[in-house]
């Protein structure tokens, strides 16, 4: 059964008192799964993590994630192990812990020493700095890679109705789903949500078409479907009352029927960059 983990990357949207409150009323609804990276508002979402939950450690399945260097005026990608082993240290400093449940490379091209980022990982998994290795890419070719060289424990990578991608490589590899509610548009806010420039394969004529026909309530279609093909599901929430309702969406018992009618309707696009 796929776990529901909560993804950090909003939470300061509405600022810090909202976002330690989303934590909070995550915890106490049982998610303890929760996925930040050092890039999230500039360090900040790391530190209200650790904060939060300092003294519940050990109850915590905690992830973030490296690879993006401040440089003062902007952020560059940087992979090399001397800077990831820095990144590493600072990002378990703000989260108060000596380790991570997973810690993911933020990305990547076909263009770095993959070979370097990846003994980097291993080693800092048989230090116990981090228990699980993980890749957040969507590059299909960046993925390949590490599956072949990199003793790769989970790949984080968008999953929802409306990006279905990963499905077209038929990975044997647990599947962190991000983005399950596709920002807001797999919700009943979803008109509201609607723009110009669509959704990834997507455009706004054909998510008009598509939205009102999927099976009420929306959101709780959404995650059952993002569940059947990831190990752990990872939405955001900018604030409680989006948090409330995810986990309303996450009780809601959908008709099994229903869910497969809708998976066989919606299409799995391909990959159209970095394929190889
Ligand atoms: N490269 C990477 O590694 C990477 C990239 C992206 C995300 N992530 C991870 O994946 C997590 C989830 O990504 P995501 O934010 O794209 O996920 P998502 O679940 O598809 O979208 C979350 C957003 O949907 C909107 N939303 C949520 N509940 C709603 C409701 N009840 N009604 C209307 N709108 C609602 C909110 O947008 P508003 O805030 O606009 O209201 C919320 O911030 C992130 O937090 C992060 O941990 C990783």
């Amino acid at each position: 059964m796929a776990e529901l983990g909560l993804g950090t990357m909003s939470i300061l949207k509405h600022g810090e008192a909202e976002g330690r409150r989303i934590l909070e009323a995550a915890y106490e609804a049982g998610i303890r799964h929760f996925d930040t990276a050092d890039v999230y508002d500039h360090f900040e979402v790391e530190r209200l993590v650790g904060s939060t939950f300092a003294g519940r450690r050990n109850d915590l399945f905690l992830t973030s994630k490296g690879g993006n260097e401040w440089t003062g005026d902007g952020m560059r990608w940087n992979p090399a192990p001397s800077y990831l082993e820095q990144a590493l240290h600072d990002s378990l400093e703000r989260l108060q812990t000596d380790y991570l449940d997973l810690y993911y490379v933020h990305g990547g091209t076909m263009e770095d020493d993959l070979d370097a980022t990846i003994d980097f990982m291993r080693r800092q998994k048989q230090a116990g700095v981090i228990r699980q290795i993980g890749l957040s890419s969507i590059r299909p070719n960046v993925i390949r890679y590490w599956l072949e060289h990199g003793e790769l424990d989970v790949l984080m990578t968008p999953y929802s109705l409306l990006d279905r991608r990963i499905e077209s490589l038929d990975l044997d590899i647990p599947i962190v789903g991000r983005g399950p509610l596709a920002k807001g548009l797999l919700t009943a806010e979803w008109s509201e949500r609607l723009s110009d420039k669509g959704f990834e394969a997507w455009d706004i004529s054909d998510l008009r078409q598509l939205l009102p026909t999927i099976p009420k309530p929306i959101q709780a279609y959404a995650l059952a479907a993002s569940k059947r093909t990831c190990a752990v599901v990872l939405p955001g929430a900018s604030s409680v009352n989006q948090l409330n309702d995810l986990m309303e969406a996450n009780q809601y018992e959908v008709d099994p029927h229903q869910l497969d009618d809708l998976l066989v309707r919606l299409p799995i696009h391909p990959y159209t960059k970095h394929a190889t």
